[in-house]
């Protein structure tokens, strides 16, 4: 039996790498565009990064983490997200110490969670993200969710909604931790055992829970916006009205708690309300992590920012209806008969190549009709046609395949001809 692909993964073909190729060039734009530059970290961490960036009550690092002992001993994991990854090369790498701040920075990379997949979840998914490091200013949280819905909307999606919480200071997530605690202690035994676990740990996570999700206290539990204090509502407050400044229409939940313990003051997200996109909304999420940094051993540095899959980025483009602007044509097949004409061919389609034409011709021994038939497939634009007969003459025969209009043209003019018609064509 043939070997299978791994359950929750995908194998992205020709025909479809064109839409990641168009969406991560549309990213890099922008990302351009508000100065925020590319980082690569590897693709896996000590697992101890984890466990303390992203939080060992949260179900990523409980239940999805890819995690193996190495050949030394050492624990591992395949990164399930790549803010902590960020957050650790900011320290290793000193960028702290940069007279430019914030360190504005994007990664574009796979990411591995054990889910149970389904439509829009993958166990390995490719995340866009973007992370501000060093900046305190609320202006920059607006930056942040700008970006995200601006390129949502260079990619042609609209049926977006902007969500927004506020998680608060460390105070005001003590105050509100505390209530949480009141609120659930007396019926816990109600609940899943990872939320009996949670309680004392982390109660915030109870909200996120997806077993317990119906249980009527999960309605009327204590909403962190209650709990905020000044400093904590002023932030806020001007966060929304750099948004609304912005035009960016929002939402706010005080459910919305996230899923990852680094957060603090603004977390949000982005859902699809496009009809038939499937139970999972959420494209974008992300939010402030101001006590990051220091979890993993640097300064006390603030945080900010998003990342969202290209695999729901693209499910939401169909749902949209969304068409993707390129063309899958090339500029040139070369037909050849005969011995001499198809070694000569081998030249001319490296000088066409050359010539910045996207060229192709026959390597399977053709028939002069079956050849033609390839250059239909492959949408040729032009056919170079020639024989031992032509190559004698020092002639080829150009078609241009839309008209079927053909033309004489002398050899040693194949190239310089073409390359006049394709930039004739612009
Ligand atoms: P997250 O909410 O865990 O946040 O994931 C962000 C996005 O990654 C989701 O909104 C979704 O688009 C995508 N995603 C997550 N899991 C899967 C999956 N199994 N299959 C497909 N797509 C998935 C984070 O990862 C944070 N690091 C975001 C962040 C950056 N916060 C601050 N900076």
């Amino acid at each position: 039996m043939a070997i299978q692909i791994p359950r929750g993964t995908q194998d992205i073909l020709p025909g479809t790498v064109e839409k990641w190729q168009y969406i991560e060039a549309k990213a890099k734009e922008i990302c351009e565009l508000y100065n925020y530059k590319e980082i690569r970290t590897p693709i896996f961490e000590s697992t101890e990064l984890f466990l303390r960036g992203v939080g060992d009550t949260t179900d990523v690092v409980q239940k999805e983490m890819y995690t193996f002992e190495d050949r030394g001993g050492r624990s591992l994991t395949l990164r399930p997200e790549g803010t902590a990854s960020v957050a650790r090369s900011y320290v290793n790498n000193k960028m702290f110490g940069s007279p430019t701040q914030p360190t504005k920075l994007y990664y574009i990379g796979q990411m591995f969670r054990y889910e149970r997949p389904q439509a829009g979840r993958f166990r390995q998914f490719v995340q866009f993200g973007i992370e501000a490091l060093g900046s305190n200013d609320p202006s920059i949280d607006a930056e942040v969710i700008a970006l995200a819905v601006e390129l949502y909307k260079s990619l042609g999606l609209n049926n977006l909604k902007v969500v927004i919480n506020s998680l608060g200071d460390k105070e005001s997530r003590q105050a509100h931790r505390d209530a949480l605690i009141n609120h659930f202690q007396p019926r816990i035994n109600e609940f899943c055992g990872d939320c009996q676990g949670r309680l004392e740990k982390n109660p915030l996570r109870i909200l996120d829970c997806k077993k317990d999700r119906d249980h009527e206290l999960m309605a009327t539990a204590p909403s962190i916006l209650d709990y905020l204090n000044e400093e904590s509502k002023v932030y806020f407050d001007k966060v929304v009205a750099y948004l609304s400044a912005l035009g960016i229409q929002y939402e706010i939940d005080p459910n919305l708690v996230r899923g990852l313990d680094y957060y603090y003051h603004t977390a949000f997200e982005i859902m699809s309300t496009s009809e038939g996109f499937g139970a999972i909304t959420t494209l974008c999420g992300g939010g402030r992590y101001n006590g990051l940094v220091q979890e993993i051993g640097g300064p006390e540095t603030p945080g900010i920012g998003f990342a969202l899959s290209i695999e729901r980025l693209i499910s939401a483009m169909e749902a949209e209806n969304v068409k993707f602007p390129f063309e899958d044509s090339i500029d040139c097949y070369v037909v050849a008969l005969g011995d001499k004409a198809k070694e000569t061919a081998v030249k001319l389609l490296f000088d066409l190549r050359k010539a910045g034409i996207v060229a192709e011709k026959d390597y399977q021994d053709k028939k002069m009709k079956a050849q033609f038939k390839a250059a239909d497939r492959l949408q040729a634009k032009y056919t170079i046609v020639f024989g031992d007969d032509e190559l004698e003459k020092g002639v080829v025969s150009i078609k241009e395949m839309e008209t079927g209009e053909q033309q004489e043209v002398a050899f040693e003019d194949a190239v310089a001809f073409i390359t006049a018609k394709k930039s004739g064509e612009r």
